[in-house]
């Protein structure tokens, strides 16, 4: 894995200096920074926010008239469809923080192509060589962008399918091609036979959504009013990169719950074999998702969102137990979700 960036201040690779230095980027570039909005989502299609998007969707849809042209946010999400994989990749959660930058109806692909490289490789000092993009399939104009605009070899720009780069929130709604860029942790295995999904090698960490499109139920697609922009970098994956952990849950977002909890059990996380590893990494995953539930007036229940607040919670003690913690303690380590 690569290690160190040269020349990014140490204050700029924790979490809380990601998060800022991107909405500052696009602060200066005439976003306004907006507050995240709550986990409990007004849009009645899914059960919590799952993307920065979200907030933004009747406005994406023409539904509601957008306040500013472009916005920027670190919005707080949660997906429970990738549950079981959470603890055994580098990357899976079911809380994250998703910073975006938004277009509605003003700038498009190039402008949103080119800050997306420009904040990668000047902010964050990320090489070029690290860096290796998708774009879909049939996106010719991305793909001139990335290559003849910003630079990037063709051998670089890999196409990609629907199910990689078409996106979109829910079954129906706002939607579109996007383009993502990755870092390649192994620049020196060189460009033949590359596999995007090998995360050994790569992690992506920045999705440019074209969002262009209305997908109705019976999957038809209608062009939108406006061509917007919609974004999201996972801060957690950002940290993992700059800080150059093996994996998200090694970084400064999620360590001190893990450290607690191992505290609590009496263990080293270092020194345990890889089951009690994920325990501890589901426990400092899922942590962070109950205290935020709970902030935002989620109860524990047996149906909707407040089943998923109580399988989260049930998980987190099922894994305590198995590293051995007797008794009470997700409120010690819920004490280090909120402090962070
Ligand atoms: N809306 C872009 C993403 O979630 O990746």
């Amino acid at each position: 894995m690569s290690t160190s960036k040269p020349g990014l201040e140490k204050s700029v690779t924790t979490g809380a200096g990601i998060r800022q230095a991107f909405l500052k980027f696009y602060e200066d570039k005439g976003h306004a920074i907006l507050p995240s909005a709550s986990l409990v989502p007004e849009d009645p299609t899914v059960l919590l926010t799952i993307a920065g998007m979200l907030p933004f969707k009747p406005i994406f849809l023409g539904q509601r008239k957008a306040p500013v042209p472009r916005a920027t946010t670190s919005q707080k999400c949660i997906r429970t469809n990738d549950i079981e994989n959470v603890g055994r990749t580098a990357r899976h959660h079911t809380f994250f923080e998703m910073l975006g930058n938004f277009s509605f109806g003003d700038y498009f692909k190039e402008q949103a192509v080119a800050w997306a490289w420009e904040l990668s490789t000047k902010v964050f000092k990320l090489d070029p060589k690290n860096l290796i993009v998708s774009v879909f399939r049939e996106d010719d104009d991305a793909f001139a962008i990335w290559r003849d605009q910003v630079g990037v070899p063709k051998e670089r720009i890999i196409r990609m399918d629907e199910a990689d780069n078409f996106w979109t929130s829910c079954p129906t709604g706002p939607c579109g091609p996007c383009s993502e860029i990755y870092y390649d942790f192994h620049p020196e295995r060189g460009d033949d036979n590359i596999d995007l999904e090998d995360d050994t090698r790569f992690i992506e960490f920045y999705n440019l959504v074209f969002m262009q499109y209305n997908r109705d139920a019976d999957g038809n697609l209608t062009p939108l009013q406006a061509q917007n922009i919609d974004t999201g970098m996972g801060l957690e994956r950002m940290a993992q990169i700059l800080q150059a952990k093996p994996n998200n849950y090694e970084t400064d977002l999620i360590f001190p719950i893990i450290k607690t909890a191992a505290e609590i059990a009496g263990v080293d996380y270092f020194a345990v074999d890889e089951s009690a590893k994920i325990s501890l990494k589901v426990i400092g995953d899922h942590v962070r998702s109950v205290a935020h539930m709970i902030s935002d007036g989620i109860t524990a229940s047996n149906v909707g969102r407040g089943y998923i607040l109580r399988r989260l919670i049930r998980r987190v003690v099922r894994h305590g137990r198995l590293l051995g913690i007797e008794g009470a303690f997700i409120n010690q380590v819920a004490e280090g979700a909120i402090a962070l």
